[in-house]
Protein backbone atom coordinates (compact mmCIF):
# COMPACT_ATOMS: atom_id res chain seq x y z
CA UNK A 1 0.00 0.00 0.00
CA UNK A 2 1.23 3.68 -0.87
CA UNK A 3 2.85 5.38 2.03
CA UNK A 4 3.48 2.19 4.15
CA UNK A 5 6.46 1.36 6.24
CA UNK A 6 8.35 -0.75 5.41
CA UNK A 7 11.22 -2.31 7.90
CA UNK A 8 13.58 -5.77 6.70
CA UNK A 9 16.40 -7.39 8.26
CA UNK A 10 17.54 -3.95 9.44
CA UNK A 11 20.65 -4.02 11.53
CA UNK A 12 22.29 -1.15 13.31
CA UNK A 13 24.51 -0.30 16.23
CA UNK A 14 27.74 1.16 17.45
CA UNK A 15 31.61 0.52 16.33
CA UNK A 16 30.59 -2.56 14.45
CA UNK A 17 28.77 -3.98 17.35
CA UNK A 18 25.20 -4.63 16.07
CA UNK A 19 22.76 -3.62 18.89
CA UNK A 20 19.67 -4.56 16.10
CA UNK A 21 20.18 -7.63 14.71
CA UNK A 22 18.30 -8.34 11.22
CA UNK A 23 15.26 -7.05 12.80
CA UNK A 24 12.09 -7.09 10.36
CA UNK A 25 8.67 -5.80 11.15
CA UNK A 26 5.13 -6.10 9.17
CA UNK A 27 4.45 -3.37 7.36
CA UNK A 28 3.25 0.13 9.10
CA UNK A 29 0.55 2.01 7.58
CA UNK A 30 -0.19 5.83 7.49
CA UNK A 31 -2.38 7.12 10.23
CA UNK A 32 -0.83 4.19 12.44
CA UNK A 33 0.50 4.76 16.26
CA UNK A 34 3.19 1.97 16.65
CA UNK A 35 4.70 1.86 20.83
CA UNK A 36 7.85 0.28 20.97
CA UNK A 37 8.46 -0.77 24.71
CA UNK A 38 11.03 -3.34 25.73
CA UNK A 39 13.77 -3.69 29.01
CA UNK A 40 16.74 -0.60 29.17
CA UNK A 41 19.30 -1.27 26.68
CA UNK A 42 17.03 -3.19 24.41
CA UNK A 43 17.56 -1.01 21.63
CA UNK A 44 14.89 1.16 21.08
CA UNK A 45 16.64 4.75 20.91
CA UNK A 46 19.07 2.69 18.60
CA UNK A 47 16.38 1.31 16.50
CA UNK A 48 14.60 4.60 16.53
CA UNK A 49 18.08 6.37 15.26
CA UNK A 50 18.17 4.10 12.43
CA UNK A 51 15.04 4.92 11.39
CA UNK A 52 15.67 8.37 11.27
CA UNK A 53 19.29 8.09 9.71
CA UNK A 54 21.29 8.86 12.40
CA UNK A 55 22.95 5.69 12.44
CA UNK A 56 24.44 3.74 9.43
CA UNK A 57 22.14 0.86 8.99
CA UNK A 58 21.71 -2.27 6.16
CA UNK A 59 18.93 -4.05 5.36
CA UNK A 60 15.88 -3.31 3.83
CA UNK A 61 14.17 0.60 4.95
CA UNK A 62 10.90 1.46 2.17
CA UNK A 63 8.72 4.29 2.53
CA UNK A 64 6.10 3.65 0.02
CA UNK A 65 7.99 3.14 -2.88
CA UNK A 66 11.03 5.25 -1.92
CA UNK A 67 14.37 3.24 -0.25
CA UNK A 68 14.81 5.63 2.96
CA UNK A 69 18.40 4.15 3.11
CA UNK A 70 19.67 5.40 -0.34
CA UNK A 71 18.31 8.69 0.42
CA UNK A 72 20.21 11.91 0.89
CA UNK A 73 20.06 13.64 4.40
CA UNK A 74 18.07 16.53 4.03
CA UNK A 75 15.36 14.74 1.99
CA UNK A 76 14.98 11.76 4.46
CA UNK A 77 14.96 14.72 7.37
CA UNK A 78 11.66 16.08 5.79
CA UNK A 79 10.04 12.52 5.66
CA UNK A 80 11.27 11.40 9.07
CA UNK A 81 11.55 13.18 12.60
CA UNK A 82 13.18 12.06 15.60
CA UNK A 83 12.32 13.46 18.94
CA UNK A 84 15.36 12.05 21.10
CA UNK A 85 14.98 10.73 24.65
CA UNK A 86 17.19 13.41 26.23
CA UNK A 87 15.78 16.33 27.01
CA UNK A 88 16.69 19.41 24.51
CA UNK A 89 19.59 21.92 25.87
CA UNK A 90 18.03 25.42 26.76
CA UNK A 91 19.05 27.29 24.41
CA UNK A 92 18.76 31.73 24.76
CA UNK A 93 15.60 31.35 22.29
CA UNK A 94 12.01 31.78 22.80
CA UNK A 95 10.13 28.87 21.98
CA UNK A 96 7.92 30.09 19.42
CA UNK A 97 11.81 31.05 17.84
CA UNK A 98 12.68 26.87 17.86
CA UNK A 99 9.42 26.30 16.31
CA UNK A 100 9.95 28.68 13.64
CA UNK A 101 13.64 27.12 12.78
CA UNK A 102 12.30 23.83 12.56
CA UNK A 103 9.99 24.52 10.64
CA UNK A 104 12.72 26.40 8.15
CA UNK A 105 14.48 22.75 8.53
CA UNK A 106 11.37 21.56 7.30
CA UNK A 107 11.62 23.37 4.26
CA UNK A 108 7.83 23.66 3.92
CA UNK A 109 7.02 26.29 1.64
CA UNK A 110 4.83 28.05 4.21
CA UNK A 111 4.76 31.95 4.49
CA UNK A 112 6.12 33.14 7.63
CA UNK A 113 2.35 33.96 8.52
CA UNK A 114 1.48 30.79 7.86
CA UNK A 115 4.52 29.15 9.77
CA UNK A 116 3.72 31.01 12.90
CA UNK A 117 0.06 30.36 12.33
CA UNK A 118 1.14 26.56 12.61
CA UNK A 119 3.47 27.14 15.56
CA UNK A 120 0.78 28.93 17.67
CA UNK A 121 -1.90 26.22 16.32
CA UNK A 122 0.81 23.35 18.05
CA UNK A 123 1.55 24.86 21.12
CA UNK A 124 -1.92 25.05 21.53
CA UNK A 125 -3.40 21.92 21.25
CA UNK A 126 -0.69 20.37 23.50
CA UNK A 127 -2.00 22.92 25.99
CA UNK A 128 1.46 25.18 26.19
CA UNK A 129 0.33 28.04 24.19
CA UNK A 130 1.50 30.11 27.43
CA UNK A 131 5.09 29.04 26.64
CA UNK A 132 5.31 30.16 23.03
CA UNK A 133 7.51 33.59 23.98
CA UNK A 134 9.10 32.25 27.10
CA UNK A 135 12.99 31.14 26.31
CA UNK A 136 13.65 27.87 26.63
CA UNK A 137 16.61 27.77 28.91
CA UNK A 138 14.04 29.31 31.60
CA UNK A 139 11.72 26.18 31.21
CA UNK A 140 11.30 23.66 33.81
CA UNK A 141 12.40 20.04 32.46
CA UNK A 142 8.65 19.02 31.55
CA UNK A 143 8.32 22.37 29.72
CA UNK A 144 10.91 21.98 27.55
CA UNK A 145 10.06 17.81 26.72
CA UNK A 146 6.79 19.84 25.72
CA UNK A 147 8.78 22.46 23.93
CA UNK A 148 10.74 19.51 21.73
CA UNK A 149 7.35 17.37 21.23
CA UNK A 150 6.41 20.93 19.64
CA UNK A 151 9.21 21.26 17.17
CA UNK A 152 8.62 17.22 16.14
CA UNK A 153 4.72 17.98 15.95
CA UNK A 154 4.95 20.86 13.44
CA UNK A 155 7.25 19.88 10.98
CA UNK A 156 4.38 17.05 9.87
CA UNK A 157 6.63 14.29 8.80
CA UNK A 158 5.32 11.24 7.64
CA UNK A 159 7.20 9.28 10.10
CA UNK A 160 7.46 10.27 13.36
CA UNK A 161 9.65 8.98 16.05
CA UNK A 162 9.15 9.95 19.82
CA UNK A 163 12.10 8.55 22.17
CA UNK A 164 10.06 8.64 26.19
CA UNK A 165 7.95 11.87 24.96
CA UNK A 166 6.23 12.01 28.34
CA UNK A 167 9.03 10.55 30.67
CA UNK A 168 9.41 14.23 32.06
CA UNK A 169 5.41 14.94 31.99
CA UNK A 170 2.89 14.88 35.12
CA UNK A 171 -0.40 12.89 34.25
CA UNK A 172 -1.94 15.32 32.77
CA UNK A 173 0.25 16.31 29.98
CA UNK A 174 0.92 12.41 29.79
CA UNK A 175 -2.01 11.66 28.69
CA UNK A 176 -2.61 14.73 26.49
CA UNK A 177 0.59 14.08 24.69
CA UNK A 178 -0.08 10.51 23.96
CA UNK A 179 -3.61 11.71 22.69
CA UNK A 180 -2.57 14.41 20.77
CA UNK A 181 -0.16 11.85 18.74
CA UNK A 182 -2.89 9.63 17.89
CA UNK A 183 -5.10 12.70 16.65
CA UNK A 184 -1.80 13.83 14.60
CA UNK A 185 -1.50 10.67 13.18
CA UNK A 186 -5.54 10.56 12.21
CA UNK A 187 -5.43 13.31 10.48
CA UNK A 188 -1.97 13.84 8.82
CA UNK A 189 -1.89 10.59 8.16
CA UNK A 190 1.30 9.68 9.83
CA UNK A 191 2.84 6.41 11.27
CA UNK A 192 3.85 7.45 15.00
CA UNK A 193 6.03 5.15 16.30
CA UNK A 194 6.62 5.96 20.24
CA UNK A 195 9.13 4.70 22.67
CA UNK A 196 7.38 3.90 26.01
CA UNK A 197 8.11 2.20 29.06
CA UNK A 198 4.45 2.54 30.90
CA UNK A 199 3.22 -0.10 29.18
CA UNK A 200 -0.51 0.94 30.02
CA UNK A 201 -0.26 4.43 28.32
CA UNK A 202 1.31 1.96 25.58
CA UNK A 203 -2.25 0.00 25.35
CA UNK A 204 -4.17 2.82 25.42
CA UNK A 205 -2.35 5.12 22.70
CA UNK A 206 -1.50 2.31 20.29
CA UNK A 207 -2.80 0.62 17.19
CA UNK A 208 0.00 -2.05 17.42
CA UNK A 209 2.52 -2.57 20.24
CA UNK A 210 5.88 -4.05 19.15
CA UNK A 211 8.22 -5.43 22.25
CA UNK A 212 11.93 -4.93 22.04
CA UNK A 213 14.51 -7.47 23.69
CA UNK A 214 18.02 -7.62 22.96
CA UNK A 215 17.96 -5.73 19.47
CA UNK A 216 15.31 -8.22 18.49
CA UNK A 217 11.17 -8.21 18.36
CA UNK A 218 10.10 -10.56 21.14
CA UNK A 219 6.39 -9.96 20.09
CA UNK A 220 4.10 -7.60 17.80
CA UNK A 221 0.62 -7.04 17.36
CA UNK A 222 -2.40 -5.57 19.31
CA UNK A 223 -2.06 -4.37 22.34
CA UNK A 224 -4.11 -7.21 23.90
CA UNK A 225 -1.78 -10.03 21.81
CA UNK A 226 1.74 -8.17 23.09
CA UNK A 227 1.01 -7.48 26.31
CA UNK A 228 0.60 -10.64 27.88
CA UNK A 229 1.96 -12.38 31.43
CA UNK A 230 3.96 -14.88 29.31
CA UNK A 231 6.09 -11.82 27.10
CA UNK A 232 6.37 -10.04 30.46
CA UNK A 233 7.61 -12.74 32.37
CA UNK A 234 10.12 -13.61 29.86
CA UNK A 235 11.04 -9.64 28.61
CA UNK A 236 10.80 -8.10 31.84
CA UNK A 237 10.86 -10.99 34.72
CA UNK A 238 7.65 -9.76 36.76
CA UNK A 239 4.63 -11.82 36.95
CA UNK A 240 2.47 -9.91 36.04
CA UNK A 241 -1.58 -9.60 35.16
CA UNK A 242 -3.38 -8.00 32.35
CA UNK A 243 -6.53 -7.14 32.76
CA UNK A 244 -9.28 -4.73 31.50
CA UNK A 245 -10.71 -2.23 33.65
CA UNK A 246 -14.43 -1.17 33.59
CA UNK A 247 -13.99 0.76 30.77
CA UNK A 248 -12.48 -1.67 28.57
CA UNK A 249 -8.87 -0.56 28.80
CA UNK A 250 -5.67 -3.14 29.34
CA UNK A 251 -4.23 -2.34 33.12
CA UNK A 252 -1.24 -4.20 33.84
CA UNK A 253 -1.11 -5.55 37.53
CA UNK A 254 2.17 -6.72 38.46
CA UNK A 255 2.95 -9.31 41.81
CA UNK A 256 6.10 -10.23 41.80
CA UNK A 257 9.82 -9.66 40.16
CA UNK A 258 11.30 -12.86 39.10
CA UNK A 259 14.62 -13.41 39.99
N1 LIG B 1 26.50 5.98 21.53
C1 LIG B 1 26.67 4.69 21.85
N2 LIG B 1 27.85 4.07 21.69
C2 LIG B 1 28.03 2.77 22.00
N3 LIG B 1 27.04 1.98 22.47
C3 LIG B 1 25.82 2.54 22.67
C4 LIG B 1 25.57 3.92 22.36
N4 LIG B 1 24.27 4.18 22.64
C5 LIG B 1 23.74 3.04 23.11
N5 LIG B 1 24.66 2.05 23.13
C6 LIG B 1 24.45 0.65 23.55
O1 LIG B 1 23.44 0.07 22.73
C7 LIG B 1 22.58 -0.76 23.52
C8 LIG B 1 21.14 -0.30 23.31
O2 LIG B 1 21.00 1.03 23.81
P1 LIG B 1 19.69 1.88 23.54
O3 LIG B 1 20.00 3.27 23.98
O4 LIG B 1 19.23 1.66 22.17
O5 LIG B 1 18.68 1.17 24.57
P2 LIG B 1 17.17 1.52 24.94
O6 LIG B 1 16.34 0.32 24.66
O7 LIG B 1 16.78 2.81 24.31
O8 LIG B 1 17.28 1.67 26.53
P3 LIG B 1 16.60 2.72 27.57
O9 LIG B 1 15.23 2.16 27.89
O10 LIG B 1 17.51 2.61 28.76
O11 LIG B 1 16.57 4.07 26.93
C9 LIG B 1 23.06 -0.66 24.96
O12 LIG B 1 23.83 -1.81 25.24
C10 LIG B 1 23.90 0.59 24.98
O13 LIG B 1 24.96 0.46 25.90
MG1 LIG C 1 16.37 4.68 25.00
Amino acid sequence: MSGELSVEALTAGYHDTPVIKALSLPALSPGEVISLVGPNAAGKSTLLRALAGLLPATGRLRLGGQDLLAMGIAARASLVTYMPQALPQGVGLSVLETLMSALEVAALDLSEKARIARAVGVLERLGVAQLAMRRLDELSGGQRQLAALAQALVRTPRVLLLDEPTSALDLHYQLRVLDLARETAREQGMIVMIVLHDLQAAARVSDRVAVLSQGAIDAFGAPEDAITPEVLARVYHVSARVERCARGRLQVIVDDVLR
